[in-house]
Protein backbone atom coordinates (compact mmCIF):
# COMPACT_ATOMS: atom_id res chain seq x y z
CA UNK A 1 0.00 0.00 0.00
CA UNK A 2 1.55 3.27 -0.96
CA UNK A 3 0.44 6.28 1.45
CA UNK A 4 1.01 9.64 0.14
CA UNK A 5 0.14 12.76 2.77
CA UNK A 6 -0.57 16.00 1.57
CA UNK A 7 -0.66 19.81 3.14
CA UNK A 8 -4.16 20.12 2.66
CA UNK A 9 -7.12 18.39 1.54
CA UNK A 10 -7.00 20.68 -2.12
CA UNK A 11 -3.64 19.15 -2.06
CA UNK A 12 -5.04 15.64 -2.26
CA UNK A 13 -7.84 16.61 -4.36
CA UNK A 14 -5.30 17.98 -6.62
CA UNK A 15 -3.16 14.61 -6.91
CA UNK A 16 -6.24 12.47 -6.73
CA UNK A 17 -7.71 13.75 -9.44
CA UNK A 18 -4.13 13.51 -11.53
CA UNK A 19 -4.33 9.65 -10.64
CA UNK A 20 -8.01 9.83 -12.10
CA UNK A 21 -6.58 11.49 -15.00
CA UNK A 22 -3.35 9.27 -15.87
CA UNK A 23 -6.21 6.34 -15.51
CA UNK A 24 -8.84 7.67 -18.32
CA UNK A 25 -5.29 8.88 -20.30
CA UNK A 26 -4.21 5.43 -20.44
CA UNK A 27 -7.38 4.02 -21.24
CA UNK A 28 -10.23 6.22 -22.26
CA UNK A 29 -13.04 3.95 -21.66
CA UNK A 30 -11.83 3.39 -18.43
CA UNK A 31 -14.48 2.12 -15.21
CA UNK A 32 -14.63 4.24 -12.50
CA UNK A 33 -15.84 3.15 -9.06
CA UNK A 34 -17.07 6.23 -7.38
CA UNK A 35 -17.91 7.28 -3.76
CA UNK A 36 -20.24 10.57 -2.97
CA UNK A 37 -19.51 11.77 0.69
CA UNK A 38 -17.61 15.16 1.83
CA UNK A 39 -13.76 13.58 0.62
CA UNK A 40 -13.68 13.42 -2.91
CA UNK A 41 -15.73 16.89 -3.46
CA UNK A 42 -12.08 18.27 -4.03
CA UNK A 43 -11.58 15.54 -6.59
CA UNK A 44 -13.95 15.52 -8.80
CA UNK A 45 -13.59 19.61 -8.91
CA UNK A 46 -10.23 18.76 -10.26
CA UNK A 47 -11.73 16.42 -12.40
CA UNK A 48 -14.32 19.00 -13.55
CA UNK A 49 -11.40 21.14 -14.28
CA UNK A 50 -9.60 19.34 -16.48
CA UNK A 51 -12.43 18.52 -18.65
CA UNK A 52 -13.00 22.33 -18.89
CA UNK A 53 -9.70 22.95 -19.71
CA UNK A 54 -9.97 20.54 -22.60
CA UNK A 55 -7.14 17.99 -21.06
CA UNK A 56 -9.38 15.10 -20.00
CA UNK A 57 -12.30 13.82 -21.89
CA UNK A 58 -15.13 11.64 -20.00
CA UNK A 59 -16.82 10.76 -23.67
CA UNK A 60 -15.56 6.77 -23.33
CA UNK A 61 -15.83 6.71 -19.69
CA UNK A 62 -18.45 4.54 -17.60
CA UNK A 63 -18.41 4.57 -13.96
CA UNK A 64 -20.50 2.68 -11.19
CA UNK A 65 -21.03 4.45 -7.53
CA UNK A 66 -20.23 2.73 -4.66
CA UNK A 67 -23.93 3.16 -2.53
CA UNK A 68 -27.77 4.50 -2.20
CA UNK A 69 -29.79 4.81 0.66
CA UNK A 70 -32.63 3.02 0.61
CA UNK A 71 -35.85 4.99 -0.01
CA UNK A 72 -34.61 7.46 -1.82
CA UNK A 73 -35.46 8.07 -5.13
CA UNK A 74 -32.80 9.38 -7.53
CA UNK A 75 -33.75 12.84 -7.65
CA UNK A 76 -34.38 13.33 -4.31
CA UNK A 77 -31.86 16.05 -2.62
CA UNK A 78 -30.33 13.51 -0.32
CA UNK A 79 -29.58 10.65 -2.98
CA UNK A 80 -26.82 9.89 -4.04
CA UNK A 81 -27.64 9.60 -7.91
CA UNK A 82 -28.54 13.39 -7.30
CA UNK A 83 -24.96 14.15 -5.75
CA UNK A 84 -23.50 12.66 -8.12
CA UNK A 85 -25.17 14.52 -11.07
CA UNK A 86 -24.49 17.84 -9.07
CA UNK A 87 -20.57 17.37 -8.16
CA UNK A 88 -19.39 15.73 -11.17
CA UNK A 89 -21.73 14.26 -14.57
CA UNK A 90 -23.56 17.83 -14.57
CA UNK A 91 -20.70 19.23 -15.32
CA UNK A 92 -18.37 17.09 -17.62
CA UNK A 93 -18.75 15.18 -20.83
CA UNK A 94 -19.67 11.92 -19.43
CA UNK A 95 -22.78 10.47 -20.88
CA UNK A 96 -25.29 10.00 -18.22
CA UNK A 97 -26.14 6.54 -19.85
CA UNK A 98 -22.53 5.47 -18.83
CA UNK A 99 -23.27 6.59 -15.34
CA UNK A 100 -24.25 3.92 -12.51
CA UNK A 101 -25.84 4.29 -9.35
CA UNK A 102 -27.17 1.52 -7.23
CA UNK A 103 -31.17 1.95 -7.19
CA UNK A 104 -32.68 2.37 -3.37
CA UNK A 105 -36.17 2.26 -4.73
CA UNK A 106 -36.70 -1.03 -6.44
CA UNK A 107 -39.69 -3.31 -5.88
CA UNK A 108 -36.79 -6.00 -5.57
CA UNK A 109 -33.53 -4.74 -4.12
CA UNK A 110 -31.78 -8.43 -4.11
CA UNK A 111 -32.49 -8.67 -8.05
CA UNK A 112 -31.57 -5.01 -8.27
CA UNK A 113 -28.27 -5.97 -6.51
CA UNK A 114 -27.49 -9.03 -8.05
CA UNK A 115 -28.55 -7.15 -11.52
CA UNK A 116 -25.71 -4.12 -10.06
CA UNK A 117 -22.53 -6.95 -9.79
CA UNK A 118 -23.73 -8.86 -13.24
CA UNK A 119 -23.26 -4.64 -14.89
CA UNK A 120 -19.75 -4.44 -13.08
CA UNK A 121 -19.07 -7.96 -14.13
CA UNK A 122 -20.23 -7.24 -18.01
CA UNK A 123 -18.22 -3.95 -17.67
CA UNK A 124 -14.86 -5.73 -17.50
CA UNK A 125 -14.45 -4.91 -13.72
CA UNK A 126 -13.51 -1.57 -12.44
CA UNK A 127 -10.64 0.11 -13.52
CA UNK A 128 -9.62 2.39 -10.71
CA UNK A 129 -12.32 2.40 -7.48
CA UNK A 130 -12.00 5.63 -5.21
CA UNK A 131 -12.87 5.40 -2.28
CA UNK A 132 -13.94 7.46 0.70
CA UNK A 133 -14.00 5.86 4.73
CA UNK A 134 -16.41 6.36 7.85
CA UNK A 135 -15.47 7.11 11.40
CA UNK A 136 -16.50 3.10 11.82
CA UNK A 137 -14.28 2.15 9.25
CA UNK A 138 -16.61 2.01 6.57
CA UNK A 139 -16.31 1.83 3.02
CA UNK A 140 -19.20 2.00 0.43
CA UNK A 141 -21.60 1.03 3.18
CA UNK A 142 -19.95 -1.72 4.21
CA UNK A 143 -19.92 -1.48 8.41
CA UNK A 144 -18.47 -3.44 10.68
CA UNK A 145 -19.38 -6.53 10.97
CA UNK A 146 -18.51 -10.36 11.52
CA UNK A 147 -17.64 -11.09 8.26
CA UNK A 148 -16.70 -9.75 5.01
CA UNK A 149 -19.71 -9.25 2.66
CA UNK A 150 -18.88 -10.29 -0.89
CA UNK A 151 -21.70 -9.12 -3.14
CA UNK A 152 -23.66 -5.61 -3.95
CA UNK A 153 -26.42 -6.10 -0.40
CA UNK A 154 -28.75 -4.15 1.43
CA UNK A 155 -27.05 -3.10 5.03
CA UNK A 156 -28.67 -1.39 8.20
CA UNK A 157 -26.56 1.58 8.74
CA UNK A 158 -25.00 2.32 11.80
CA UNK A 159 -26.10 4.86 14.24
CA UNK A 160 -22.32 6.36 14.17
CA UNK A 161 -23.05 6.51 10.16
CA UNK A 162 -26.48 7.93 10.52
CA UNK A 163 -25.04 10.76 12.69
CA UNK A 164 -22.15 11.71 10.61
CA UNK A 165 -24.34 11.93 7.56
CA UNK A 166 -27.11 13.89 9.50
CA UNK A 167 -25.64 16.70 8.38
CA UNK A 168 -26.79 16.57 4.57
CA UNK A 169 -30.59 16.07 5.91
CA UNK A 170 -32.97 18.72 7.35
CA UNK A 171 -33.44 16.48 10.45
CA UNK A 172 -31.33 13.49 11.68
CA UNK A 173 -34.55 11.33 11.80
CA UNK A 174 -34.80 11.75 7.86
CA UNK A 175 -31.22 9.65 7.56
CA UNK A 176 -32.54 6.48 5.98
CA UNK A 177 -31.41 3.43 8.11
CA UNK A 178 -30.79 1.40 5.04
CA UNK A 179 -28.55 1.42 2.50
CA UNK A 180 -27.56 -0.24 -0.96
CA UNK A 181 -23.73 -0.87 -1.06
CA UNK A 182 -21.24 -2.69 -3.21
CA UNK A 183 -19.57 -5.56 -1.33
CA UNK A 184 -16.25 -5.47 -0.16
CA UNK A 185 -15.67 -8.50 -2.68
CA UNK A 186 -16.66 -6.08 -5.36
CA UNK A 187 -14.83 -3.26 -4.16
CA UNK A 188 -11.55 -5.70 -3.94
CA UNK A 189 -11.94 -6.65 -7.31
CA UNK A 190 -11.11 -3.52 -8.57
CA UNK A 191 -7.95 -3.30 -10.45
CA UNK A 192 -6.66 -0.34 -8.70
CA UNK A 193 -8.19 1.73 -5.21
CA UNK A 194 -7.43 5.16 -4.69
CA UNK A 195 -8.01 5.69 -0.94
CA UNK A 196 -8.67 9.37 0.34
CA UNK A 197 -8.81 10.73 3.78
CA UNK A 198 -9.10 13.98 5.03
CA UNK A 199 -9.44 15.92 8.21
CA UNK A 200 -8.60 15.41 11.80
CA UNK A 201 -11.84 13.47 12.98
CA UNK A 202 -10.15 10.53 10.09
CA UNK A 203 -6.81 10.15 11.87
CA UNK A 204 -7.78 7.32 13.90
CA UNK A 205 -9.60 5.69 11.86
CA UNK A 206 -6.78 6.05 9.26
CA UNK A 207 -4.31 4.97 11.63
CA UNK A 208 -6.35 1.71 12.79
CA UNK A 209 -7.08 0.91 8.76
CA UNK A 210 -3.25 1.38 8.17
CA UNK A 211 -2.09 -0.63 11.03
CA UNK A 212 -4.12 -3.91 11.50
CA UNK A 213 -5.15 -6.33 12.00
CA UNK A 214 -7.04 -7.01 9.08
CA UNK A 215 -10.65 -7.51 10.20
CA UNK A 216 -14.31 -7.05 9.35
CA UNK A 217 -14.83 -4.91 12.43
CA UNK A 218 -12.61 -2.62 11.02
CA UNK A 219 -13.60 -3.04 7.16
CA UNK A 220 -11.55 -1.11 5.45
CA UNK A 221 -8.64 -2.62 7.06
CA UNK A 222 -8.77 -5.46 3.73
CA UNK A 223 -7.50 -3.01 2.00
CA UNK A 224 -3.77 -4.06 3.26
CA UNK A 225 -4.73 -7.49 1.08
CA UNK A 226 -4.73 -5.64 -2.24
CA UNK A 227 -1.82 -5.42 -4.48
CA UNK A 228 -3.09 -1.60 -5.81
CA UNK A 229 -3.65 0.58 -3.16
CA UNK A 230 -3.14 4.15 -2.77
CA UNK A 231 -3.60 6.19 0.12
CA UNK A 232 -3.90 9.95 -0.33
CA UNK A 233 -4.00 11.52 3.26
CA UNK A 234 -4.19 15.25 4.30
CA UNK A 235 -1.86 16.49 7.16
CA UNK A 236 -4.89 16.18 9.46
CA UNK A 237 -6.09 12.88 8.54
CA UNK A 238 -2.19 11.60 9.09
CA UNK A 239 -2.06 13.36 12.34
CA UNK A 240 -1.78 10.28 14.20
CA UNK A 241 0.32 7.36 12.05
CA UNK A 242 3.45 8.48 14.40
CA UNK A 243 1.58 8.03 17.29
C1 LIG B 1 -20.14 7.09 0.09
C2 LIG B 1 -19.23 6.13 0.70
C3 LIG B 1 -18.85 6.27 2.14
C4 LIG B 1 -18.05 7.55 2.38
C5 LIG B 1 -17.71 7.68 3.86
C6 LIG B 1 -16.97 8.98 4.16
O1 LIG B 1 -20.39 6.74 -1.25
O2 LIG B 1 -18.84 5.24 0.06
O3 LIG B 1 -18.06 5.16 2.50
O4 LIG B 1 -16.88 7.53 1.61
O5 LIG B 1 -18.87 7.64 4.62
O6 LIG B 1 -17.83 10.04 3.95
P1 LIG B 1 -17.28 11.53 3.97
O7 LIG B 1 -16.39 11.68 2.80
O8 LIG B 1 -18.51 12.40 3.85
O9 LIG B 1 -16.56 11.70 5.27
Amino acid sequence: MQVLVFKNEAEVGKAAGMIVASEIIKKPDCILGLATGSTPIPTYQEMIRMNREGILDFSKVRSFNLDEYIGLAPDHVCSYRRFMNEQLFDHINIDKANTHVPCGIGADHEADAKAYDAAVEAAGGIDLQILGIGHDGHIGFNEPDDTFSRETHIVELTDVTRQANARFFDSPDEVPDKAVTMGIGTIMQAKRILMIATGADKADTVRAMLRGPVTPRLPASVLAFHRDVVVMLDAAAAGKLEA
